[in-house]
């Protein structure tokens, strides 16, 4: 491949990601961002052209996909919360963002589109383990956003040929996390700033934890594969809040307190997923444990510093 577009490629994934398209592809990569959330740890130069723009404006997309080969999307508006409050703001993005991608891929016969998505935010409170074969029901309009990019990628795929997976992300942890609120960043800045971290519940909800290295691996492989479809990338196994407090205990020797906190209203209680499809097709294959992968983040910010 001569060039891959990623959309979103200065936030938390992209920035693991784009050394690894560079590598496994030899291609030069543009980035399309709107530099709303971005990790900080990638910058313009050695073969990474950056458009500063938005996924919302048809010609700022149109611009940024012509002579691409493949394009990776993972700009979003990407907190449920942020979706209840906003759910104008989080269609425009997604829903819109994701039809703007696919016409100008359309008109430009990009041929290959891999749609960052997820897998809990899509179902609901179902039985573990999920799968693809589930039917959707969204909670909130984030999920609703992604279900129907999903829906458009499907729907682009039959009728004009492309191929477009959608990949169904589980909970994501890793280096360049310092601007996400998600568990393992958040636990690991609050046992940092304030030395202790604090549970919602019980803390034996269970959630499905990958390593960013091992999602940005499954996304070479699903470009590569060049399928269509929605594919769950998790690691595939269930850890419970307490566990994971354990893990980073024994990974990081970090010693700090833990408040426990009412239950919040609407949280899903148990979710991991089913990974047997993602590895049959696309040779996915996750390997970082999670002692590993935490060990890796904590250093990453010890490395970066105060935070
Ligand atoms: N991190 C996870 O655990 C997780 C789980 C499931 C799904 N996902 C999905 O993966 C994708 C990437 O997630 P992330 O954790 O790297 O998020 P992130 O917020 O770290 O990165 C998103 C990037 O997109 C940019 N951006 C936001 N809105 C934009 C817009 N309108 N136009 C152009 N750029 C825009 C931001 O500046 C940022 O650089 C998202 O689609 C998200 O919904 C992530």
């Amino acid at each position: 491949m001569n060039r891959i577009g990623v959309t979103g490629g200065l936030g938390f994934i992209g920035t693991s990601l784009v050394p690894k398209l560079q590598e496994a592809f030899g291609a030069n990569i543009r980035i399309l961002d709107n530099l709303s959330n971005i990790s900080g740890g990638l910058a313009p130069g050695d073969g990474v052209e950056v458009i500063e723009g938005d996924v919302r404006d048809a010609d700022a997309v149109g611009g940024f996909v012509r002579q691409c080969d493949a394009i990776v999307h993972l700009a979003a508006h990407t907190r449920v919360i942020d979706s209840i409050e906003d759910p104008a703001l989080n269609f425009e993005t997604n829903v819109m963002g994701t039809f703007n991608l696919l016409e100008a891929m359309r008109r430009e016969s990009v041929p290959s589109f891999v749609n960052a998505s997820t897998g809990g935010a899509i179902l609901g409170e179902v039985p573990p383990p999920i799968n693809e074969e589930i039917a959707a029901k969204p909670a909130a309009p984030y999920g609703a956003s992604k279900l129907s990019a999903e829906g458009y990628c499907w729907a682009y795929a039959q009728s004009y040929g492309l191929a477009a997976a959608s990949l169904r992300f589980s909970n994501i942890y890793g280096p360049n996390s310092r601007r996400k609120s998600s568990v393992v960043a958040a636990f690991i800045k609050a046992i940092r700033e304030q030395g202790a971290v604090t549970v919602f519940g019980d803390g034996t909800q269970t959630r499905d934890y990958l390593f960013v290295e091992d999602l940005t691996d499954g996304i070479v492989q699903a470009i590569k594969a060049e399928v269509s479809g929605v594919y769950q990338l998790g690691f595939g196994v269930p850890t419970s809040i307490n566990d994971l407090i354990d893990k980073i205990r024994s990974a990081t020797d970090a010693s700090f307190d833990v408040n426990f906190e009412p239950a919040r209203a609407g949280e899903i209680l148990h979710t991991h997923c089913d990974i047997s499809k993602a590895r049959a097709d696309i040779g996915y294959d996750p390997c970082t444990t999670l002692n590993d992968g935490i060990r890796h983040t904590w250093d990453w910010f010890e490395k970066v510093g105060p935070v």
